[in-house]
């Protein structure tokens, strides 16, 4: 495929580079995108990491992570040879300051050999915990002084909470312009998500039936099979809530309800979600029982196999307190939306793993048909499939072949792999294109995370103040407690899917 944006020159430092994510999610996308010719000719990756490694092992590290992720397989000989020339590793620690002195030689040397300035993006693939002490270096060493050039990636989580998260956007805004910060929730790059705007706005359809006159209420199901493996240290001081809901579920339910915007400008886009977030009825902490429910896995059964409660994972307290599931009830304060309510639920170790948003209509106004054709009734529906399974099913009735007049429920689908012959890009390769090309439509910015936290603080702060009592309440392999299925029961609807 020959690609028709490209991007300037461009060095990425990968800070954090020995680690998983740099072998697993970022080199097998930058991988991929060379392999379609999305990489400028002028392109290097620099890790930096505090593991001994040569230029030599890094590369038959990241061969090996390429050859276990990559959606391709495993790589072809020459390909990986002539890619990997532009890895190269410096060994050293975050806080010493000769590191970026280092990396600025060797940024210096580029522009020379190359004869053109480059783009630095500066990725930080680092535990929260470094973010302040390296975009400080970055900023005290000069290495970013020419804003138009450089840009800088942070994973999440962004804060552990909106004070903390406030304080990252300062440090953080002390050194870089807003566009030059580029926060990843690579949920937003994931081709179903995006196309959630395509269904919504490119079609006639849809908009005029998305609100409140028609649609009953909206569900959004992260469900995985995982539990939390080798995260217990991470995942101890972060929970569901914050794991999954403040970010990945409250931008599938931005994009969900968001209003139209009039250019997909990065921040007209940003704009018409961050509304979405501002409108969210805040929770009162006394309130939190009634519209949130949390859950944390005890041993049990997946897939045949046995596995493990969370409190016996590695790294896990074993009084943990900490949720693995959360379903939250949420309504947006709005003209289109006002009294249409919004069920999120997500959860480790469940049944199945599917990610997956349901539009649930109202009911016809008045039902013509005599009773006995319409024992099967059921409101339309749309529901988008995230993943695995990736497409979209409208569920309308119809009347069942025969001389009788019965109606039921018939789905009408697209399914991507039906319809495409083409790969679909990993998230990854979406998002590092996007920060090549400086285009942040995809990337949160400082007020969303803001917004987002501030949504979820008193579900947090009533969750850590109260401990559960009946954890674990949920065993491996099932759906979560009972207690979400009350959630969404006591106003009279059950979870689709
Ligand atoms: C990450 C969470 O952001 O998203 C993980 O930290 C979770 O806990 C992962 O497993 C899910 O991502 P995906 O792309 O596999 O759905």
């Amino acid at each position: 495929m020959e690609s028709s944006r490209k991007a300037d020159p461009t060095v990425i430092v990968i800070f954090g580079a020995g680690g998983d994510l740099a072998w697993r999610k970022l080199i097998p996308a930058i991988y991929n995108l060379y392999l379609d010719q999305w990489i400028p000719k002028n392109f290097a990756v620099l890790g930096v990491g505090r593991t001994e490694m040569t230029d030599t092992s890094f590369r038959k590290h990241l061969h090996e992570g390429v050859d276990s992720f990559s959606r391709r397989g495993k790589s072809k000989k020459n390909e990986w040879a002539a890619f990997s020339k532009c890895l190269s590793y410096h060994q050293g620690d975050f806080k010493d300051a000769s590191v970026y002195q280092n990396l600025e030689k060797q940024l210096q040397t580029f522009e020379k050999t190359w004869k053109t300035p480059v783009t630095r993006v500066f990725y930080l693939a680092v535990p929260p915990v470094f973010f302040e002490e390296i975009a400080g270096k970055i900023g005290s060493s000069g290495l970013a002084k020419n804003k138009s050039m450089s840009r800088i990636v942070v994973e999440k989580p962004f804060g552990h909470d909106l004070e903390s998260a406030k304080r990252l956007n300062e440090l953080v805004h002390q050194i870089f312009h807003e566009s030059q910060v580029y926060r990843i929730d690579h949920y937003l790059g994931k081709e179903t998500v995006q196309n959630i705007l395509a269904f919504r706005f490119a079609n006639a359809l849809f908009e005029p039936i998305w609100n409140r006159n028609y649609i009953d209420h909206v569900q959004i199901t992260v469900a995985e099979q995982l539990g939390v493996e080798n995260r217990g240290n991470y995942y101890e001081t972060a929970g569901a809530l914050r794991d999954m809901i403040q970010n990945h579920i409250l931008q599938l339910l931005c994009l969900i309800a968001m209003e139209p915007p009039v250019s997909f400008e990065a921040d007209e886009v940003r704009n018409r979600k961050v509304d979405v977030l501002n409108a969210l009825r805040r929770i009162r902490h006394e309130d939190v029982h009634a519209y949130a429910v949390r859950g944390q896995y005890g041993p049990g059964w997946i897939e045949g196999k046995k596995v493990k409660g969370y409190r016996q994972e590695p790294d896990v307290n074993k009084n943990s307190n900490k949720e693995t599931f959360a379903a939250v009830k949420f309504f947006i304060d709005n003209w289109r939306w006002q009294d249409v309510p919004v069920y999120v639920r997500t959860g480790k170790r469940m049944n199945e793993t599917v990610s997956v948003i349901t539009i649930q209509f109202r009911p016809v106004p008045h039902r013509s048909f005599p009773a006995e054709a319409t024992e099967n009734w059921q409101p339309n529906r749309i529901v988008m499939s995230i993943q695995p399974h990736m497409g979209i099913k409208l569920s309308f009735q119809a009347k069942r072949p025969g001389l009788k007049m019965q109606i039921a429920p018939v789905d009408m689908s697209f399914d991507y792999k039906d319809s495409y012959t083409t790969g679909t890009p990993e998230a990854y390769e979406t998002l590092l294109l996007d920060v090549m090309l400086g285009d942040t439509t995809l990337f949160m910015r400082a007020d969303q995370v803001e917004a987002a936290w501030s949504v979820l603080m008193p579900v947090i702060e009533t969750w850590e103040a109260n401990k559960s009592v009946h954890f674990p309440n949920y065993a491996a392999g099932m759906q979560g407690p009972s207690d979400a299925e009350g959630l969404i029961a006591k106003d009279g609807h059950n979870w689709i899917g």
